[in-house]
């Protein structure tokens, strides 16, 4: 591994005098990866949040994470390096929107996928991540009518995979719906045998030809112990950073989209290096939220946190 640059060093540093952790998902740039305390998906990191002892939580990520990082710690000082770090699903599902479906529908069960605002997990029954999904609907009662949001694609596969029937909210990750099965027959023909694993917020003609549709932690353990040499990673670019960094024996291939050989989230890849020793130095930009918000969106996360044991 190549030594750590001068900024990097500094981060660490500051990381010291701040007594602060920093969590990193897995989609960030592998410079920031690497001085990550924790690197893993949005659940591990949800529970990394809710255990530190840190006095600063300094999330790489995007901002929903961010904000669940405040919601389970609330004493905790939460930096994001870039606040317009946001995420395509969330917006896809205002709260507003939401509070008004809700009262038109007041029966609904709703579960949340966790890319979705503070505000729209307040008005959810519980959430749920790309990790625990399936766990989750399993367990909420039976007499209750599901409304899955804000991941029609998310929601689709789980509907698949428990038998359960769900209304689907109509968003979408604009960086997963450029995977195609066109595109990924390409590089399956160059890959003979390599198997394809894939995000569930895919869309299902590309779900259907993957061989592992998944969270991106179990992609580790999924590229970990299949006997293939060379595998077809359809997720976010960033991935490839951790799995090539754990699993240093194997050729990892970024699953393409119709125009691109790889696929960066635009959010994901806000943050920066140097952004980060910024947030460190600066103790901004800061996660703030109103506390009966943050109070009303800890139910359902504590319920998933609790279920998903
Ligand atoms: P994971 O929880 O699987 O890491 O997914 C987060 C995400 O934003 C996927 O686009
Ligand atoms: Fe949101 Fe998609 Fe980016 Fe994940 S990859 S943060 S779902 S826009």
């Amino acid at each position: 591994e190549e030594p750590l640059s001068a900024i990097q060093e500094e981060i660490l540093a500051l990381k010291k005098e701040r007594n602060a952790v920093i969590l990193v998902h897995n989609y960030q740039v592998d410079a920031i990866q690497r001085v990550g305390d924790y690197v893993g998906d949005s659940l591990g990191l949800a529970y990394n949040a809710a255990e530190t002892d840190a006095d600063v939580i300094v999330f790489c990520g995007v901002h929903f994470m961010a904000e669940t990082a405040k919601i389970v710690n609330p004493s905790k000082t939460v930096l994001l390096p870039e606040m317009d770090a946001g995420c395509s699903l969330s917006d896809s599902c205002p709260a507003e929107k939401l509070a008004a479906y809700r009262e038109a529908n007041p029966d609904l069960y709703v579960v949340a996928y966790i890319n979705c605002s503070a505000a729209v997990k307040a008005l959810s029954d519980v959430i749920c991540t790309s990790g625990n999904a399936v766990k989750i609907v399993e367990q909420v009662p039976a007499d209750r009518e599901i409304l899955f949001v804000p991941d029609q694609n998310l929601g689709q596969w789980v509907a698949r995979q428990t038998g359960r029937q769900m209304r689907l909210w109509p968003g979408s990750c604009y960086a997963h719906v450029l995977f195609t099965a066109r595109a990924l027959e390409k590089v399956k023909a160059q890959y003979p045998g390599a198997p394809v694993v894939a995000h569930p917020e895919c869309v299902e003609a590309v779900r259907d030809m993957a061989d592992e549709v998944c969270s991106t932690e179990k992609m580790i353990g999924f590229c970990k112990t299949h006997p293939s040499r060379e595998i077809i990673v359809a997720t976010e670019t960033g991935m490839l950073n951790r799995l090539r960094r754990e699993i240093p024996g194997k050729v990892f291939i970024a699953g393409p989209t119709e125009t691109c050989a790889c696929n960066d989230c635009r959010y994901m890849k806000m943050n920066t290096v140097e952004k980060l020793r910024n947030c460190l130095r600066d103790m901004k930009p800061e996660i703030t939220m109103d506390e009966a918000i943050r109070q009303k969106a800890y139910a359902p996360i504590k319920r998933m946190l609790d279920w998903s044991r």
